[in-house]
């Protein structure tokens, strides 16, 4: 069998990062990396548990690759869902072979060998256990980019009652300090300028682990010690928790330079009962006084958002206090999700209760909010010149760029493809719903 792997990498950025890791990983171990499922001989497919669609789309791709032709690939499901289904899943899709949950993924080069040699062995493992240093800053050199994730810590403590996340990644790890550091001086050394750190909840980083100083907490400290890297020029984070939204965080806006003026704050619901069911452990009035303070450092900060309609018992009352606090914050952008109920969370009990029309005329109702106050933010920035890091060609149009604002804003433009990965000057000339249209400044 040759060793030609395709990875399809489904959920959020976490598993984007790991999918690299493993690029890189396997690469090292003689596979060779190939961009369609068609000319590989291994595919694995990086699930996500969140929503039972996420899990449905991931089982049916992997019950279509087996017909056919590809009979004889060797199919893999990795990531939160084989964790969640564990042997499960062989029922729910006989032709797959491996199974390794998040915790493991450093393992799958040996277990691919195994299998190579062994046709009629399957491998499972779900165990859990510390972060492989090595597996978690592996880089694939040739595919450094200008905008590069990092992961710092792995699992999560809270127990949000209707989320599978807890269960899938275990409970919060946090990376050394010091080899995340090291990290990104590398990423920079080869050409990024952008890092977007990541964790379930990026800013509990080190918390309760490691020490606070002057007042700031060990999330705060590594953000300093990035701003200090040279050749980074922004830095990002994915997703912050409210709770641990404190003012030293706050107050690093403005004062870290590289710190882009955009923040994406999970509020999930604009009902305070709401969010007790859920067991979010704050209030609305506590999330909108940490917008108030990051407006008041910073004007026109983009803040985005997370919210789940029809989880169970939300009254069209509790919804209407969402869209309240959707007009009063205005988010720019957002994810609006309809309640799917997760086996073995704290909310599974209370049934799924909101009938579909309900949750999908909620979720248009919202969706129509985000597309009006998306629409009315860049709006704002037509006329204004903003740095624009370039990230690749634009997907349609000739000649035409694409990069980001350090609001997170998409911005196009005409240009050539030596710009990619520069920090380029961009006047918006106009915008559509989710874009903004602009000139290079010469
Ligand atoms: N750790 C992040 C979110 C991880 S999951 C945080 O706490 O902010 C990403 C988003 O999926 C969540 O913010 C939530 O809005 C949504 N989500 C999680 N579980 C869900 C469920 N059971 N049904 C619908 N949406 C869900
Ligand atoms: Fe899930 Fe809540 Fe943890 Fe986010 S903070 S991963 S929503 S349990
Ligand atoms: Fe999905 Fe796992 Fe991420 S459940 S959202 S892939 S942490």
């Amino acid at each position: 069998m040759e060793k030609r792997v395709y990875i399809k990498t489904y959920g959020c950025q976490m598993n984007e990062r790991e999918s690299e890791s493993l690029e890189a990983i396997l690469g090292n171990c003689g596979y060779e990396m190939v961009n369609d499922e068609h000319s590989a001989d291994i595919i694995l497919l990086n699930t996500c548990s969140v929503r039972e669609q996420a899990e449905a789309k991931a089982i049916g791709k992997s019950n279509l690759i087996a017909r056919g032709k590809n009979r004889e690939k060797l199919i893999g499901i990795v990531g939160c869902m084989a964790q969640n289904l564990g042997e499960n899943l062989y029922k729910k899709s006989p032709p797959t072979r491996l199974i390794v949950g998040p915790n493991r993924i450093e393992k799958i080069p040996e277990y691919l060998d195994q299998l190579i040699r062994d046709k009629d062995r399957r491998i499972t493992d779900i165990e859990t256990g510390p972060i492989d240093r090595q597996f978690v800053a592996a880089h694939n050199e040739k595919k450094v980019k200008a905008s590069m994730f990092v992961s710092i810590m792995q699992g999560c403590n809270m127990r949000c009652a209707y989320c599978i996340v807890p269960k899938t990644r275990g409970p919060e790890q946090y990376r050394l300090m010091e080899d995340i550091i090291d990290e990104i001086r590398l990423l920079a050394e080869r050409g990024a300028k952008e890092v977007t750190l990541l964790g379930q909840i990026v800013n509990h980083y080190g918390a309760n682990r490691m020490p606070s100083m002057d007042g700031k907490s060990p999330f705060v400290q590594l953000l300093e010690k990035i701003q200090r890297i040279d050749g980074i020029c922004r830095i990002r984070f994915m997703s912050p928790h409210p709770n641990g939204f404190k003012s030293d965080l706050i107050e690093s806006y403005g004062k870290l330079s590289k710190l882009c003026p955009h923040v994406h704050l999970p509020l999930q619901s604009g009902s305070d009962k709401i969010l007790r069911a859920m067991k979010r452990s704050y209030q609305c009035e506590q999330f909108l006084s940490i917008v108030t303070a990051l407006r008041e450092r910073i004007p026109t900060i983009s803040i985005s958002t997370d919210i789940i309609v029809g989880f169970p018992g939300e009254t069209e009352e509790d919804f209407q206090r969402t869209c309240a606090i959707f007009d009063h914050i205005k988010f720019d952008m957002a994810f609006i999700f309809k309640y799917s109920i997760r086996p073995e969370t704290a909310a599974e009990q209370l049934g799924d209760r909101i009938p579909q029309e309900v949750k999908e005329a909620r979720n248009q109702i919202l969706l129509q909010r985000v597309e009006y106050y998306s629409r009315q933010y860049n709006e704002s920035m037509v006329g204004m010149v903003k740095k624009v890091l370039v990230e690749a060609p634009a997907k349609h149009g000739e000649g035409r760029l694409e990069g980001y604002t350090p609001e997170h804003k998409k911005a196009i433009f005409a240009g050539t493809e030596d710009l990619i990965g520069q920090i380029v000057d961009i006047r918006i000339k106009s915008h559509t719903t989710s874009t903004l249209l602009g000139k290079i400044i010469e």
